[in-house]
Formats: C-alpha cells, sequence, structure tokens
C-alpha cells in the first residue's frame, strides 16, 4: 500500500497548493464572486466555518469600533514614542501591541469567560461581584479610565444595539449588564466596556447562531480566540498612527521632567 512519510506540521484552515489557494475549502474565486467580507475571511479562518451575515457583520462592527481610539491609550502612545525614535512600521506596530492586555484591550477572553462560568453556575449578579472581590481579581470587561455612568461608551451601546434587534438571544450580555448594574452602584466608572461588551455578546454569539456545538464554545472560550478581534482591529489603527508621525516628521520624543515625580 501507500507509504505516507510522516510530517512535522499539521494544518487545517487554509491550502496554497491547487490551482488557486483556499480558506477552510472555500476557493479565493468564490470568496471574491460571493462578495464576502473581512468578516467571513475570519470566520473562515479562525472558526473553519462560514456564518450567518449577522454574524460576520457583528464581526466587522467590532473590527471598525475597536480600530482606534485616539493618540492617548496605551496601544496608540507605545506606537507614537517607538516611530518617533527612528523605528519602522513593523517594531512601531508590535510596541503598540505589546501593551495589549489584561488591563488594556486584552480582557475580552476572560471577560467571555468570567461572565459564562458565572451565568452558567446561576450565579447571581452581585454574588459574581463579591466573589471576584473576596479573590482580589478586578472584574474583567468593567471599568474604564475615562467612561462612566453619565459617560457612556457609545461602542458599548452600538454592540447592543446591533445585537438587540439582531441576535436570537442576548442572555450573556443582559447578565453582564445586571453586573455593570451593581458595579455601577459602587463606583461611577465601573462600566461594562467595550471589553466586556464583546466578550457577552461574542458568547450570545456562538450559542445562539446554531453554528457550535458546545464542547466548540468551550474550547473557543478556553483557547481564547476573541481577544484577536481586538489585536486586529487595533493593528489598523496602530499603522495609522505610525504613518502619521512619519509624515509629521515627529522627532525623537523625550518625556519632560515637569511629568516625573522624582522620589526617593
Ligand atoms: N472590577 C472590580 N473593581 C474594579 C474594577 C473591576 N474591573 N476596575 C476598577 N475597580 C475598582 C477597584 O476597587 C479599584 O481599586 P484597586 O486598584 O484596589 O483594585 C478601584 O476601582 C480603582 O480603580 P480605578 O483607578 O478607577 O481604575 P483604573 O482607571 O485604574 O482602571 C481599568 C481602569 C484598568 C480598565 C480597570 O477598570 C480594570 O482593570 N478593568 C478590568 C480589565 C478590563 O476590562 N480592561 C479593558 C478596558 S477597555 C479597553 O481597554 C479597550
Ligand atoms: C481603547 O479602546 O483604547 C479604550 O477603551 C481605552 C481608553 O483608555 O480609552
Amino acid at each position: 500500500g501507500k507509504v505516507r512519510a510522516p510530517t512535522h506540521i499539521i494544518s487545517t484552515i487554509s491550502d496554497d497548493r491547487g490551482e488557486e489557494p483556499c480558506y477552510a475549502g472555500v476557493p479565493m474565486s468564490t470568496i471574491i464572486e460571493r462578495g464576502y467580507g473581512v468578516g467571513d475571511v475570519i470566520s473562515l479562518l479562525w472558526f473553519k466555518r462560514s456564518l450567518p451575515r449577522y454574524c460576520t457583520q457583528f464581526i466587522e462592527i467590532c473590527i471598525m469600533l475597536c480600530a482606534d481610539h485616539g493618540p492617548c491609550v496605551s496601544g496608540a502612545h507605545n506606537t507614537i514614542v517607538t516611530a518617533r525614535a527612528g523605528k519602522d512600521l513593523v517594531s512601531s506596530l508590535v510596541s503598540g501591541l505589546l501593551t495589549i492586555g489584561p488591563r488594556f484591550g486584552g480582557a475580552i477572553d476572560d471577560a467571555a469567560r468570567y461572565f459564562k462560568d458565572a451565568y452558567d453556575k446561576g450565579l447571581a449578579p452581585y454574588e459574581f461581584v463579591e466573589s471576584m472581590k473576596k479573590k482580589g481579581i478586578r472584574v474583567p470587561g468593567i471599568g474604564h479610565r475615562i467612561k462612566s455612568r453619565d459617560n457612556r461608551d457609545k461602542r458599548v451601546q452600538l454592540l447592543q444595539q446591533y445585537a438587540h434587534t439582531h441576535f436570537p438571544s442576548v442572555k450573556y450580555m443582559e447578565y453582564a449588564v445586571k453586573v455593570e448594574t451593581y458595579t455601577l452602584s459602587k463606583a461611577n466608572n465601573l462600566v461594562l466596556n467595550v471589553d466586556g461588551a464583546i466578550g457577552s455578546l461574542f458568547l450570545d454569539l456562538l450559542a445562539g447562531s446554531g453554528m457550535f456545538s458546545k464542547q466548540e464554545i468551550d474550547e473557543i472560550v478556553e483557547i481564547g480566540y476573541l481577544n484577536g478581534l481586538f489585536v486586529l482591529a487595533r493593528s489598523v489603527g496602530l499603522i495609522g498612527h505610525t504613518f502619521d508621525q512619519k509624515r509629521l516628521k515627529q522627532p525623537l520624543y523625550r518625556h519632560p521632567w515637569e511629568d516625573v515625580l522624582y522620589a526617593k
């Protein structure tokens, strides 16, 4: 019979050996002929299936809404400083990307993990928040440096409106909103932030679309696919900030002495 030489790599998402490359079995020409967008391509390459239009549009909305948030946030600041140090595009980009994590933009997976666990266990929102406090863990997806009860994050509202109109169920998001109601009773800035909105709504997308088994949902949440949405989105803005600094011929950045407390 046929003897198969052992391989060192297994790959299941794309194939470039034929006449045209395929993403999850779908040829490039089909992607173009059917007018697929970046949400469809993400569905194929990350989730290995074509998702319904309302899901791919939700993915695209996440990418558009998270593409940038001004020059003052951690990621853009790092990128700007790096570009002004004369570094190239990739260095400036990754310098910004490296700030994405538990405090900034990278709380989506943990928000999904903790909201899912608490909801599935039937914990009342206050029980969940208080149990996190006991463990000394800040609730991922809650809190913002500049957004508050009276200055809500428009991105969160837009995502919620879209899901209310298009998703069959928004039970995880509604749970996250109840958590927010409780945390807002403690402090004004403990709003549901964009990471928490995407984390909870993606749980609703996965559970409500009928396209994923329970086991697949658990795997997606456990591996942590969802921070990828912020990483991908913010790359658009960080690349823009790099070009902006180069275009403006900005000199080397040096932080002013006056803004540092030199303490003993
Ligand atoms: N859960 C519970 N309590 C909180 C939370 C939270 N998520 N955030 C703040 N607090 C409380 C704590 O008591 C905190 O005191 P501590 O420092 O002793 O823990 C107190 O509020 C003071 O916090 P602030 O100084 O007002 O918060 P700060 O402005 O420094 O932090 C941040 C903002 C980093 C977003 C914070 O709320 C947080 O860690 N949230 C969880 C992570 C998260 O969701 N990050 C994504 C933000 S959205 C984005 O980056 C795109
Ligand atoms: C962002 O998207 O970068 C923000 O939510 C963070 C911030 O502090 O504005």
